[in-house]
């Protein structure tokens, strides 16, 4: 790749050129060449409804017209109230209050500060930690980077980070207890519990859980019996369950929320990516009424400043991306793709590279491996997942690549995690598109 030295951006990756980007059209991005590019994992699955979806523009234009900012320390707004509504209605039973903010990570920084307020108000001084699960990932911010497992996120910044305890993820690929699952029942949930007894539940504060992993770990699911286990264990320690459904979140399995499978209701959801729409940055804090009654109990307010909480722009593109997903049908049309996406796929599990292909609904990741027998991953300076995404979008399909999570280090994935609206013979494409992709990248390193 050249180096671009005539831009005035602060790239992400500054060893790479890029394509300027003009249009999109549904699952497609087109570039000022023309180029299409099926976009397979909605830039990093915030494009859930594709590219510009008209209904989602004309409302979110509509109230720019009108009314672009009012504080929220002076006003309420329709939209942000009917969000507040259109949330409660789809949201697992009691999670009936809504904080807006602007992203995923700020969503989960403000639900830990959430979870420490709580704790305060209840006469807690000392629940402020928040146990996770390595290699997960939960945000850029401290707060947020301080949850996440993911080592590669974390290793520059770990002098800034908080001393919260991680435990071992369901990863039953690599299960740290060899067992097999369904006949394990979830063992590895102990873990959770192992950690709270060993740091003092009386100084935890909160778990937190992705229901299903979004890059790292590539789709990796949480069984139900597991997250309904962690429920128990945060019931029996004061500690409030939240869940990141930033990824999974929003139809993405099929369902409005994935941990509906389960049946578990959390403290607390944090929501993000496609609930803008790709219009706007956003992120949303919903909070079950219990814990919010703890600050109505006390007259107090959630010490927490940002300037565009609540912003009406984001609300109105909030309610406009859930009609959106009502009107079309999307939930059914994701169960009715998820199983071909997952089939197509699926069969690629017999790839010299490829180790195991799992996930749910429209959100799929394959796990490549340098030995198949083995389970042993590739050096991660082989760059394996990036080599097998840049292949892929050669062949006009857009990916996305994870690593580290098979020992901090070494573990490459590659997620696919399409918009809802892509159609049978686009995701024919995307499988098409990875399967020569995977063939380049195998002959390349003479597999
Ligand atoms: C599960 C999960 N949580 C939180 C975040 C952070 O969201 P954002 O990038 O909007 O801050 C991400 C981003 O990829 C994510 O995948």
């Amino acid at each position: 790749m050249t180096l671009r030295n005539d831009t005035g951006v602060f790239h992400r990756n500054i060893a790479r050129a890029y394509q300027t980007a003009v249009a999109g059209d549904g699952a497609v991005v087109v570039d000022a060449n023309g180029r299409r590019y099926l976009d397979g994992a909605g830039g990093v699955f915030v494009a859930i409804l594709g590219h510009s979806p008209a209904e989602v523009a004309e409302a979110v234009a509509d109230q720019a017209g009108k009314l672009n900012f009012a504080y929220t320390g002076d006003f309420t707004t329709e939209p942000a109230e009917r969000l507040a509504r259109k949330l409660e209605a789809i949201a697992p039973s009691g999670l009936s209050k809504l904080w807006l903010t602007t992203s995923g990570s700020t969503a989960n920084e403000a639900a830990l500060k959430l979870a420490r307020q709580y704790h305060l108000l209840r006469g807690n001084p000392e629940k402020t930690k928040v146990v996770s699960r390595w290699h997960s990932y939960h945000g850029s911010t401290l707060g947020a980077l301080s949850m996440t497992g993911s080592m590669p996120r974390r290793r520059p910044y770990e002098p800034y980070l908080a001393n919260f305890p991680h435990v071992s993820p369901p990863y039953c690929y690599r299960c740290p207890l060899a067992l097999t699952y369904p006949a394990c029942g979830a063992a590895c949930v102990e873990e959770i519990e192992h950690a709270i007894r060993l740091h003092g539940s009386r100084y935890i504060s909160a778990l937190i859980i992705e229901p299903v992993a979004g890059g790292p770990l590539g789709a990796l699911n949480t069984p139900p019996e597991y997250l309904r286990r962690a429920r128990e264990i945060c019931d029996r320690h004061d500690i409030l369950l939240i869940l990141d459904e930033v990824v999974s979140g929003l139809g993405r399995t099929g369902t409005w929320f994935a941990c509906e499978e389960s049946g578990v209701v959390p403290d607390i959801i944090t929501l993000a990516k496609g609930l803008g729409g790709g219009f706007v940055p956003i992120g949303a804090v919903m909070v079950h009424q219990r814990i919010y009654d703890a600050f109505e109990a006390s007259g107090t307010s959630f010490v927490h400043g940002e300037s565009f909480t609540g912003h009406v722009l984001l609300a109105t593109a909030g309610c406009a991306v859930i009609d959106y997903i009502e009107d079309r049908r999307l939930l059914q049309q994701v169960r009715v793709l998820g199983p071909r996406l997952g089939a197509r796929l699926g069969a690629l599990a017999a790839h010299p590279l490829v180790g195991e292909v799992r996930g749910r609904g429209l959100l799929y990741g394959l796990e490549l491996v340098a030995d198949k027998r083995s389970r042993k991953p590739f050096d991660r300076a082989a760059q394996i997942s990036e080599q097998v995404v840049e292949a892929a979008a050669r062949h006009d399909v857009l990916l996305l690549a994870g690593n580290g999570g098979a020992d901090g280090i070494n573990g490459d994935t590659v997620v696919a995690a399409p918009p809802y609206v892509i159609t049978e013979p686009q995701i024919d494409q995307l499988a098409d598109a990875l399967a020569t992709a995977l063939q380049e990248v195998a002959a390349r390193v003479g597999m």
